[in-house]
């Protein structure tokens, strides 16, 4: 989406309660090593002395400021799991030699955590899931489909259109997006308001918890399953694979690409925007991305023909201007690849969904609001006028909510930014590595976002999990309930208590941590006499 871009199953070995394990600071890490040798075959184990060490750590970090030294990079090895015996060694040596591990699956996330550490001294290794669990297998009967953590959400759209077309799911916008992490945080996308988020057709999971145990479902429980489905990667376990309740799509969709500048009236359309999209009939989704240049891009997905589409704009937007020779009569598939067909290496159009390479050379930094009220004229003529036309200037990206997202309780889901939200920004800052090392950029979003704190959602002031920012917090040393507040209850609002009251159930001992890891929340019982 960035421009230019009950079965428990059986764990023989694993299945000892590790609650005495070595502490996570003094391991060098050998032990840990050794452990993995005797479990799993070595060619799945990158170590810093691998040839390919550096090519296999690269492969799928999407964002090129932390192809840098200065990154702190895992110390000891990077784990390519053929299956889920290899992440249950992975996770038991962990706990055994006093390792931690991250978990990357396609390797999106804006602050690196899936394989880096903001910590110098910390010691850690990687399981990456993106090399080999990859698989997708749709059920046509159920229309349902099992996708491993390691596929990407281009790969499992296309799988499940090349089966049956009258099929797909709901997720995001950018193909290469890795599913295990994307599910993990929620999941927006041109279906959202149709169909909510990625997370909301989610009917099972397949995880190995700190103990190393597997476990479907029914062996988690409702509170885990609760969890995983929007509470951030990297906290609760490794999943590797999630089952998926596909949605119907007609034959034919049909899309429009509208850019209005300044002097077109971007200002008035885009003020008008915020009352009209999140109430539009949820077969209509028009997003804006607002750019440097001071354009406003309209991108529409509508579920009907053009003709339908043309009279509902009249209707409910005439000031967009939209006739029928903007319309792009696809199918859902084609629609899901053509924002990317700049990236297509080669191939027909709907294969660039398959395309893992595709790529943005910039470094970025992203951060995100949630708007409750429609933002004034006046700031909108400002925000275009002064921050668009500024030096470093980046993009920003309005997704509406309404339609599905209204019937969804805040606490059904982890994710709570459901009815009542108009819309999430995305603010995205882009720098090349040579220049001024993204100091424009970098002072652009942070001036931008402090501009627009008078604007969005206040106590807390809330954002997207899934459009990770160091910026609004991090865990203590301790990882402690009350030093995650800060970060958390703007990812989950109210329900970042519960996050943490769920990882204290599962992982007391805080293993499966990070920098915006869910702490665990040790709940003290009083005894009312
Ligand atoms: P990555 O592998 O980096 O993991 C992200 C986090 O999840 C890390 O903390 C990691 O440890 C954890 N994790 C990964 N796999 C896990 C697993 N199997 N089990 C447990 N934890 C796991 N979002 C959106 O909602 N809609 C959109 O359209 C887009 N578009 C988009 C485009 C681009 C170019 C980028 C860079 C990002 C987005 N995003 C997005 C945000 C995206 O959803 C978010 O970065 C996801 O976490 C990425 O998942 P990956 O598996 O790729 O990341």
């Amino acid at each position: 989406m960035l421009r230019g871009l009950a079965l428990a199953f059986s764990v023989s070995f694993f299945s000892c309660y590790l609650t005495s394990v070595p502490s996570l600071a003094s391991s060098d890490g050998h032990g840990f090593l050794q452990c993995l040798r005797e479990k799993m075959p070595s060619e799945l184990v990158y170590t810093q002395s691998s040839s390919n060490f550096t090519d296999v750590l690269f492969s799928s970090i999407k964002n090129p400021k932390f192809f840098t030294t200065a990154t702190v990079s895992p110390r000891l090895c990077i784990v390519t799991p053929g299956d889920a015996s290899h992440v249950q060694a992975a996770v038991v040596c962990g706990r055994r030699q006093g390792v931690r591990l991250r978990v990357r699956s396609g390797g999106h996330d804006y602050e690196g955590l899936s394989y880096r550490s903001v910590r110098p001294s910390e010691v850690f290794a990687v399981v990456d899931l993106g090399a080999s669990l990859l698989a997708v297998r749709v059920d046509r009967i159920e229309s349902t489909a099992w996708v491993e953590s390691g596929a990407t959400i281009g790969e499992l759209y296309y799988a499940i259109a090349r089966n049956d077309s009258r099929v797909a799911f709901p997720a995001g916008e950018c193909p290469t997006v890795g599913v295990g992490g994307h599910f993990s945080g929620g999941g927006i996308g041109m279906m959202t308001r149709k169909h909510g988020l990625a997370v909301d057709k989610i009917v099972d999971a397949k995880m190995v918890n700190a103990n190393g145990e597997l476990l479907d479902r029914a062996g988690m429980g409702e509170d885990l399953f609760w969890a995983i489905r929007g509470g951030g990667g990297g906290s609760f376990g490794i999943v590797l694979s999630w089952k998926v309740q596909l949605v119907q799509v007609p034959p034919t969709v049909t899309v429009f690409n509208i850019g209005r500048m300044v002097d077109q009236g971007a200002v008035d359309i885009l003020t008008r925007w915020q009352h009209i999209a999140p109430s539009l009939p949820s077969d209509l989704t028009i997003r804006v991305l607002v750019q440097q240049g001071q354009q406003a891009l309209f991108q529409a997905l509508y579920f009907g023909t053009c003709g339908a589409l043309v009279a509902t704009m009249g209707e409910q937007f005439p000031e967009l201007g939209m006739t029928s020779a903007d319309c792009q009569q696809m199918t859902w598939l084609q629609s899901a690849a053509t924002p990317f067909l700049s990236f297509a290496s080669n191939g027909t159009l709907e294969e660039v969904l398959l395309d893992r390479t595709a790529w943005t050379s910039a470094f970025t930094k992203a951060k995100s609001d949630y708007v409750l009220r429609a933002i004034p004229k006046a700031a909108w003529k400002e925000i275009f006028s002064r921050w668009f036309g500024m030096d470093g200037a980046g993009d920003i990206i309005l997704e509406p909510h309404g339609g599905f997202m209204d019937s969804v309780p805040a606490a059904a889901r982890p994710y709570p930014h459901r009815n009542g939200v108009l819309y999430v920004i995305q603010y995205i800052a882009y720098w090349q590595q040579q220049g001024d090392g993204g100091a424009a950029a970098k002072s652009w979003i942070g001036g931008l976002y402090d501009f627009m704190g008078q604007h969005v959602s206040t106590n807390p002031r809330r954002a997207y999990v899934n459009f990770r920012d160091l910026d609004i917090g991090q865990n203590d040393d301790d990882g402690t309930f009350e030093s995650g507040k800060v970060w958390g209850e703007r990812y989950f609002v109210g329900n970042y208590r519960r996050l943490a009251a769920v990882k204290a159930g599962v992982d007391p001992t805080n293993y499966f941590r990070n920098e915006q890891s869910i702490p665990p929340f040790m709940e003290t019982t009083t005894q009312v006499i």
